[in-house]
């Protein structure tokens, strides 16, 4: 059922999910990305963060799959109509995009610390654990996880970009939307 077919602006659910998992994305990408430099610098530090960067990415993964069904069954808010086709193409494929990538990337750390040749059991922020994923092993997960890590920063990259040229150069209602300023 669409609950909010129909509408102009995002609902909040759909802008909660939108920002909450954009927050834990990115810090996810930055602590990966400066493990090396952690790992050199304080071991015990790199431990906890690794720690830390797994139960995030679980968090991620569950927020994902809650998200792809709710937007599953509440279709976004028409495009602005001065959006060219090539130019609609590219948001929708882009925002698809970001929908496996949110599942992907997790879902291949995970992969590759249940099919590691040492284990270490997870625990989700120290409370539960969380059981190894049943994943083929042979794959290198571990190359597949660190360039999906730079597909997301591209991708955010390119994301930012059009959101500030909806918001400087279109001057639409692109940013509006999906922002929590205004929301009754
Ligand atoms: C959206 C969520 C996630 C993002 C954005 C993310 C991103 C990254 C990035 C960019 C790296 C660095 C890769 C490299 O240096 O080649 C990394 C490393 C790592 N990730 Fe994730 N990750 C996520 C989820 C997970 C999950 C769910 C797990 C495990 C349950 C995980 C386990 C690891 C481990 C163990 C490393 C370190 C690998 C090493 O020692 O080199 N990640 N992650
Ligand atoms: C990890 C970071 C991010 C991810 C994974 C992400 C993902 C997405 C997705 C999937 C959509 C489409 C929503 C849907 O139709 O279901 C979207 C829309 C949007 N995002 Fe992001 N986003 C991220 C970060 C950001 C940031 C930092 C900004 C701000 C500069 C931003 C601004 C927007 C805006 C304005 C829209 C609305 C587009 C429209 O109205 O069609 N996003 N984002």
């Amino acid at each position: 059922m669409a609950i909010h077919a129909g509408r102009s602006r995002y609902s909040s659910v759909a802008i909660a999910f939108h920002w909450v998992i954009a927050v834990l994305l990115i810090g996810n990408l930055a602590g990966g990305l400066l493990f090396d430099i952690i790992e050199d610098a304080d071991k015990s530090l790199f431990f906890t963060l690794v720690q830390l960067h797994k139960s995030t990415g679980i968090t991620i993964l569950v927020l994902a799959v809650l998200r792809l069904a709710w937007r599953l069954m509440n279709p976004a808010p028409p495009l602005p109509d001065h959006m060219t086709p090539a130019e609609r193409v590219l948001a929708k494929l882009s925002h698809w995009g970001f929908y496996v990538l949110m599942i992907a990337l997790p879902l291949s750390g995970w992969a590759m610390t249940s099919t590691a040749k040492i284990k270490f059991p997870m625990l989700w922020y120290g409370l539960f654990e969380v059981p190894p994923l049943p994943a083929p092993t042979g794959w290198n997960y571990h190359d597949f996880h660190g360039i999906l890590g730079w597909v997301a920063v591209a991708m955010i990259v390119l994301h930012v970009a059009a959101a500030l040229k909806h918001q400087y150069f279109d001057r639409d209602d692109i940013f509006a939307r999906m922002s929590m300023k205004g929301r009754r």
